[in-house]
């Protein structure tokens, strides 16, 4: 693809995160860097924008350092997003017709596809539909991006060290807010992730710094029961005076059920994902019944995803470097890929950004080290801390203005 002059779109899907922008800041840069490529657009709301013909010119709107900074500095995602499921060509050609004809009509080569696991679903369909339509003037790249942190193949995920950085803040600062009474008390704290507790696990990271809390951390990784988790509070109870648990969002019982599934609406999005949250309430309720002690549950809810002022430094910067290796990818060639983060090492920590087929990405699960889990279920292992150390370093300071953050709103 070497030499040839074209176009270029970008598009955001899924749950948003506070890097998502800076992936999409990366391939922007690396756009305009690279001599190659003419428009770069934007695409609104995920592959829904591309059937719709939604694209901005990114050019225009990021036009100097200063929008580039506040781009790289906006939680959330600034293309919109969407929770589409694309059917395989097969079953409905004409959909990837539509994305075909849109994206000719715009003179898009490359299409970068920024998202978690169902995203990359998207990514290897289409790249599916190409190959075997023998297409070869359009590129598909997918860009990692998830709070949850469980795509696999890659490291870790762009998102993930800032939603990390947050819980362990807010847990850290929870602690101090807890002890200040001299009766007992109980505080759960319910993090993210449906079926992967890496965001819930991180918050054991503040234990680096010399914190006792949280005393206890649940993951979907371990069987969860109600029963074992009173005895534990009470137990834990004995020598702390405020005992914090981290619960994720999607632990499950014995019969593999959502522990709070009463508690949830039952909705489902497009992918059948059930609408979680809820478990917070449910213990706290519970603890109030079984023991009678003051209680609180504190849903993270959108603020563990949106949380900018206290983003990773080091998630922002490679979240970055992601998208402008992804440019390179595909200017080198490559198509219905996902890339990846390689760890190299722990200490100093360094990483390489690489490839993977995105069909090995796409609708599977990297789930927390059962290794890393401690037996009784109710903790996660010091030896994770060497994982997460890494991805929390570093700040990014957000522009103020009147005292509060600036955003870029597109
Ligand atoms: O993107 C992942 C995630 O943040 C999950 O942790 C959470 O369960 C889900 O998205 C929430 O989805 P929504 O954006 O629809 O509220």
């Amino acid at each position: 693809m070497r030499g040839v002059f074209m176009n270029i779109a970008v598009a955001q899907s899924g749950g948003p995160t506070c890097a998502i922008n800076a992936s999409l800041a990366g391939v922007l840069r690396a756009g305009q860097k690279s001599g190659e490529i003419d428009k770069i657009y934007g695409v609104m709301n995920g592959i829904e924008g591309i059937l719709n013909n939604r694209l901005v010119d990114l050019s225009q709107i990021i036009s100097d350092e200063e929008k580039f900074q506040l781009l790289l500095r906006t939680p959330s995602a600034v293309l919109g997003s969407c929770r589409k499921k694309l059917p395989y060509y097969h079953e409905n050609n004409e959909i990837y017709e539509k994305i075909t004809e849109s994206l000719r009509n715009a003179g898009i080569g490359i299409f970068f596809y920024i998202g978690g696991n169902d995203s990359m679903d998207t990514v290897a369909k289409y790249a599916a539909y190409l190959r075997e339509k023998s297409i070869d003037d359009i590129k598909i790249i997918g860009i990692p991006k998830t709070i949850d942190n469980d795509l696999c193949v890659t490291d870790h995920c762009p998102g993930f060290g800032s939603a990390a950085k947050y819980v362990c803040t807010t847990v850290q600062e929870i602690a101090r807010d807890s002890n200040v009474y001299s009766m007992p008390s109980v505080t759960i704290i319910e993090a993210m992730g449906r079926h992967a507790g890496w965001l819930a696990a991180s918050a054991a990271c503040i234990r680096a710094n010399g914190e006792q809390a949280p005393q206890l951390i649940y993951l979907p990784e371990a069987v969860f029961s109600s029963e074992k988790f009173i005895a534990d509070v009470k137990e834990k109870m004995k020598e702390h005076k405020a005992v914090i648990a981290v619960v994720s969002e999607g632990v499950k019982t014995a019969d593999g059920k959502f522990a709070a599934e009463e508690y949830q609406s039952g909705q489902k999005d497009v992918f059948g994902h059930a609408y979680l949250a809820g478990i917070g309430k449910f213990l706290e309720k519970l603890v109030s019944e079984k023991i009678g002690c003051k209680v609180r549950s504190i849903e993270l809810n959108v603020m563990q995803r949106c949380s900018s002022h206290i983003a990773s430094a080091e998630d922002i910067d490679s979240s970055a470097a992601i998208g402008e290796a992804a440019l390179e990818a595909a200017l080198a060639g490559k198509s219905g890929c996902m890339m990846t983060f390689i760890r190299e090492s722990d200490k100093p920590y360094s990483y390489s950004i690489g490839t993977t087929d995105a069909a090995a990405a796409a609708n599977s699960e990297k789930l927390f080290p059962s290794e890393w889990i401690n037996d009784e279920g109710n903790d996660v292992l010091p030896v994770a801390y060497d994982y997460f150390m890494p991805l929390i370093q570093g700040e990014v300071y957000p522009v103020m203005k009147n005292g509060m953050p600036v955003h870029i709103v597109i």
